[in-house]
């Protein structure tokens, strides 16, 4: 198998970009079908990305094609049922995080993952990311001894999709945006979650609140790891000034820090001293290198028959985090995850 052919599932914000990647960037790929149940989508997608195989039906899309692998990009409460088909349909699997909203969803997909022998990869980008990767290799180096501290900053610019805004059936936003911080956190400090404590505020979407009375757009978590290291996590959305996503970790000798809330190394100043600056305006440009290293890391591991670099344990891992955090805030004390 040189080339996997894919189909895309979702072609909304997140899937437009594994779409492009796929279809312009890399070589031994190619997408052959995309399936959303939104017309307008659908056409404006196949248009952009020449894509003839298009399907508001999941099941049309697997009947009529020869697909190898799938990448599943829709709202998170579709991905369980999806990718379980998927995987019955003997297709390798790319299934965007958070893998889940209950953990049981992701012992189903797990399960069919590895019945039906087929690969299953979490978009976990980060772990892709020039810079988490030093760090990652830092750490396991031991130059700079062990980690001691860590914190993590995951702020979005704008508001999740209105379905996440149930908090009970979304895990709002520490689902949507901060999954990523605690799979992030777990991987770099190389340890289960023992323990999370969450106090979260409402301050920028009292409109959405009246609606749904337990929706936040603040959360600050404190972690404990079962090695003993503690931590922070803290997201905003809609943080407004930019995307930011960055993590520093205490070392016991040294500091690395990840990530800068400036988009690159330029500014302007006007004569009055006026300074201008930018920030990362989307994580689709913070992150566009490790959302295309992401998808050929999963091909690679189609072709050589090796483990996903970010598996079904691993978004489940998060899935159970994110569920002890909500529940934390709920309950207002410290739970076990
Ligand atoms: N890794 C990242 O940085 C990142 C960034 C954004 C979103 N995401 C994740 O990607 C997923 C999708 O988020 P998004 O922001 O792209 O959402 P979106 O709303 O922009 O796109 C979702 C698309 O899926 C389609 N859809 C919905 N239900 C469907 C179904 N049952 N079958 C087929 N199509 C269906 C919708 O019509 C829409 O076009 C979520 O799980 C989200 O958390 C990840």
């Amino acid at each position: 198998m040189d080339r996997i052919r894919f189909c895309l599932i979702g072609a909304g914000r997140a899937g437009t970009v594994h779409a492009r990647n796929v279809a312009f960037n890399i070589k031994n790929a190619q997408l052959v079908a995309i399936v959303d149940n939104n017309k307008v989508v659908l056409r404006e997608r196949g248009e952009e990305l020449n894509v003839k195989n298009l399907y508001t039906n999941l099941d049309d899309a697997l009947s009529s094609n020869e697909l190898d692998a799938v990448i599943v990009v829709t709202p998170t409460f579709t991905h369980r049922d999806i990718v379980v088909k998927c995987a019955e349909a003997k297709l390798h699997i790319f299934c965007e995080k958070p893998m889940a909203i209950h953990v049981s969803e992701a012992e189903d997909m797990n399960s069919a993952a590895d019945s039906n022998d087929v690969k299953l990869q979490i978009g976990f980008m980060r772990r892709f990311d020039t810079s988490f990767r030093r760090a990652k290799e830092l750490i396991e180096s031991g130059d700079l001894g062990e980690v001691m501290i860590i914190k993590s900053i995951g702020r979005g610019p704008g508001l999740p999709p209105p379905w996440t805004y149930n908090v009970s059936e979304s895990n709002g936003l520490l689902g949507e945006v901060n999954s990523h911080d605690f799979d992030s956190t777990r991987w770099l400090v190389g340890s289960e979650y023992e323990k999370v404590y969450v106090e979260a505020s409402n301050k920028k979407t009292k409109d959405i609140k009246k609606k749904h009375p337990d929706f936040y757009d603040n959360a600050v978590c404190t972690v404990k790891f079962k090695n003993d290291v503690i931590g922070t996590i803290d997201g905003t959305c809609p943080a407004g000034y930019g995307y930011d996503a960055r993590t520093e970790i205490v070392m016991t000798g040294g500091l690395i820090s990840i990530g800068e809330t400036r988009a690159e190394a330029f500014f302007c100043c006007n004569e009055d001293g006026i300074l201008t600056e930018s920030t990362h305006d989307s994580w689709r440009n913070r992150f566009k290198d490790a959302y295309l290293e992401e998808l050929k890391s999963f091909i690679n591991s189609i072709i050589e028959d090796t483990t996903t670099l970010v598996t079904g344990e691993d978004g489940k891992a998060a899935v159970k985090v994110v569920v002890a955090a909500n529940r934390s805030i709920k309950e207002g004390v410290p739970v076990e995850v």
